[in-house]
């Protein structure tokens, strides 16, 4: 009892110390932001979306009712059709600023990219990415960047054996009496395959698989890597809940892809013991240049070799199955420009594109560009504050002040919506139509593969297997129409493609 007694007056007297410290440098922290602030002009950002102003939990709940009915992307567009190019929401405790503004993008991408960071996209990722390229910030990051990027310079970009090589398996599953056939499901095969080949150099052979009607389970990489995705994409809707629901199979399937990708990184290091006498037994035929062993020259690290396969994996797959298809989608729906897309093409005289004639061809370009427009493949993204800072544009009553972006707050830039503003494309920014590209010439305004020291680094690579398949099939095919007879929908997982897959038919020249 005596004990009890004097120990409350200490207790009193310690929690008032703490409270004291805590006030003191939340004002100080204040004060220091509100001169920040001041020094840069800055002025509130006007509306605020959510009606619940402390935890956001209608904007939640908004949220989730919208991916249900696939309107995600269409409410965003007219969010910012109603509040401006720029407005607040919040998740949580964490303020939100959602912009469209080029300008904010380059800044927080570019300009003042060391004020951001990911976030915490590693707690939904890591599962199956680890820490790579994909995942990770800083130090850790910039050696990631340093490892991959040789591996895409032109050398081994312009590599289209691989491509021709699946384009038999890719033709064998295409009907040509008319019937309708999901192009989606086939592209997504398509890329399993190529990105496989050219990432260990060994396809996973979805097609060959689809060919011959063996039925894969989860135990087969391509379906445990589609499992493994789309948990990824719910694991980072549900944010910190994802504790309360673990997915077993999720688990299971990781474990399937780590255990595919690591025989082939034990296949790489002793390549790597070996380097020097292989390279003398096969001067003669000169091997095919392997990203995997391109990575194991750099480090012999198993488990960063096999998490930067993964990451890398993960970000080129999907992005270019999703272009085809939602550009199929499209080119279903506009035969004319299926017609002006062979008449560009018939220049080749019906044989394989080399690198520099894909180049070459313009109107492929504008047709690829136009899709990426309309449809981003990412469409929206978000970076982390980790220090207070400063957007160029989207507060005050015009939009057109500074904006202040305390610490913690994230910023979430929507792609999908920039590339529908009628100030930069026109009133009918949201068609289809691949001429308009003949004198559009946009800066930050359009931005399908990221910007600043972040940049995507397949682009050339993507844009090269998407052109080549497109062109092999303009070749193959006079006549495509679509058997969808609705609009595209949004299906927006990691990446965006289509809800009702890309439903068309053939016809042979
Ligand atoms: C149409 C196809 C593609 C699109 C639209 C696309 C788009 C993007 C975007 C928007 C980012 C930035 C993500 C972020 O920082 O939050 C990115 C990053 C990346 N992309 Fe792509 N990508 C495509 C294809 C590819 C391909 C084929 C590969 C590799 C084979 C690839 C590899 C990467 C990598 C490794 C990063 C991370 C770069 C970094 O953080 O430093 N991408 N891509
Ligand atoms: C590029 O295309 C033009 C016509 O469109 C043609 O005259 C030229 O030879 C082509 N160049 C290459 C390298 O294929
Ligand atoms: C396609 O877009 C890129 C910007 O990402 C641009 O540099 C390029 O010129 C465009 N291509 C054409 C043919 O307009
Ligand atoms: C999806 O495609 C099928 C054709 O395979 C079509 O019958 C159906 O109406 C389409 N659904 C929507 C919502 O457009
Ligand atoms: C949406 O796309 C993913 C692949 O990105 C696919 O696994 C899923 O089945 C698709 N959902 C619908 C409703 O088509």
């Amino acid at each position: 009892m005596f004990l009890m007694a004097s120990q409350y007056p200490v207790a009193l007297l310690v929690g008032a110390v703490v409270f004291l410290l805590y006030t003191i440098t939340s004002l100080q922290r204040k004060y220091h932001q509100y001169r920040i602030a001041r020094a840069n002009h800055c002025q509130p950002v006007r509306f605020q979306v959510s009606k619940d102003p402390f935890l956001g939990l209608d904007s939640i709940r908004d949220n989730i009712d919208c991916a249900k009915k696939h309107i995600l992307l269409e409410r965003s567009l007219s969010r910012f059709r109603q509040y401006g190019n720029t407005f607040r929401t919040r998740r949580l405790r964490t303020p939100i600023i959602v912009t469209r503004e080029p300008q904010n993008i380059k800044t927080i991408l570019s300009l003042r990219f060391k004020d951001y960071g990911l976030g915490n996209r590693i707690h939904a990722f890591g599962p199956l990415l680890g820490h790579g390229i994909f995942t990770s910030d800083g130090e850790h990051w910039a050696h990631s960047r340093a490892m991959i990027r040789p591996n895409f310079v032109k050398d081994q970009v312009a590599h289209l054996d691989i491509f021709e090589d699946l384009m038999g398996d890719l033709l064998a599953l295409i009907p040509t009496d008319g019937t309708t056939v999901d192009m989606q499901e086939l592209f997504f095969s398509y890329t399993i395959d190529s990105a496989t080949e050219f990432l260990f150099g060994h396809s996973v052979q979805s097609l060959k698989k689809r060919l011959s009607g063996v039925e894969t389970d989860e135990n087969d990489f391509a379906s445990a890597f589609n499992y493994a995705q789309d948990a990824i994409a719910t694991s980072t809707r549900l944010g910190p809940l994802r504790h309360l629901f673990r997915d077993r199979k999720a688990a299971q399937c990781n474990r399937v892809c780590h255990e595919l990708v690591e025989q082939f990184v034990e296949k790489a290091l002793q390549y790597r013991a070996n380097y020097q006498e292989e390279a003398a037994v096969d001067d003669e035929k000169k091997p095919r240049y392997l990203f995997l062993q391109g990575l194991a020259q750099q480090t012999g690290d198993r488990t960063r070799i096999r998490d930067e396969l993964m990451n890398v994996l993960l970000a080129g797959r999907d992005t270019t199955a999703s272009l085809l298809s939602n550009m199929f989608f499209m080119l279903a729906k506009h035969p004319r420009v299926w017609q002006k897309l062979r008449e560009e093409v018939a220049s080749l005289q019906g044989r394989a594109p080399t690198y520099a004639q894909l180049r070459n061809l313009t109107y492929l370009k504008y047709c690829m560009n136009e899709s990426l427009r309309v449809h981003p493949v990412v469409p929206s993204n978000a970076r982390f504050a980790v220090t207070d800072t400063v957007l160029p544009v989207g507060g005050g009553l015009d939009g057109n002040a500074p904006v202040f972006v305390p610490k913690g707050s994230i910023v979430a830039y929507n792609v999908y919506s920039m590339h529908r503003r009628e100030d930069f494309y026109g009133s009918d920014a949201g068609e289809y139509r691949p001429e308009r590209w003949a004198d559009l010439r946009p800066g930050w305004e359009y931005l399908p593969f990221n910007g600043g020291p972040r940049i995507c680094v397949g682009q050339q690579y993507a844009l090269t297997e998407a052109g080549y398949v497109t062109v092999r099939l303009v070749q193959q095919f006079s006549v495509l129409e679509s058997r969808d007879p609705g609009p595209w929908e949004e299906n927006l997982t990691l990446t965006l493609c289509s809800r009702n897959g890309t439903k068309v038919s053939f016809q042979s020249s």
